[in-house]
């Protein structure tokens, strides 16, 4: 068993960092895939962009065992059923992890201008509830999710396994 990992500003890479400590596995970024070998079992982690867990369709020949997206909700958005549909990984694991975001001003290019759109719906929404307040917040001043036990029901089923 291997960890395989996209991270972008760095927020999964800790988590799969982390899990590699406390398990003794392996983790490896998508883009060093050529080192592992296709009858590996792979812990897959990436971040969730609109719903879609990053670097998963580059896995998919692999040996998938397990999937783990980080984004910043509080649970994965709107619910783990559609997140594991949209992502079709019906009958694997599926780990929802917290991850983090950098200032909305500290970013660049297309992630800028798609979170810039995104916030200024959330404002304009009608009933902004304490959850939409907490995302706008987010966005705007960025955030700090990852935590050690984030990854205890991961680790429960490696334990398990
Ligand atoms: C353009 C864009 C879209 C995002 N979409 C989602 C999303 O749909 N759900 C979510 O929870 N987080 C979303 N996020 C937040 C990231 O998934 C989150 O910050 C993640 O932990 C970043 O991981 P990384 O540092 O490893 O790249 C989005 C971020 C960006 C920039």
């Amino acid at each position: 068993m291997i960890i395989v990992y996209e991270s972008k500003t760095g927020f999964t890479k800790k988590y799969a960092d982390m899990l590699a400590a406390k398990t003794g596995l392996k983790a490896f970024r998508v883009k060093e895939l050529q080192n592992v070998k296709k009858d590996e079992e792979i812990i897959f982690l990436g971040w969730m962009k609109v719903g879609k867990i990053q670097g998963l369709d580059k896995v998919r020949n692999y040996k998938l065992a397990a999937v783990c997206g980080s984004g910043t909700g509080r649970t994965a958005e709107p619910s783990s059923e559609v997140v594991i549909e949209r992502n079709k990984i019906k009958g694997l694991p599926f780990f929802y992890l917290r991850g983090g975001c950098y200032p909305l001003k500290e970013l660049k290019g297309m992630d800028k201008f798609m979170l810039s759109i995104f916030v200024n719906v959330l404002k304009k929404s009608k009933d902004k509830d304490e959850r939409v307040e907490e995302s706008i917040a987010i966005i705007e001043n960025g955030y700090d999710g990852v935590k050690e036990e984030n990854l205890e029901p991961v680790l429960q089923w490696l334990k398990a396994r």
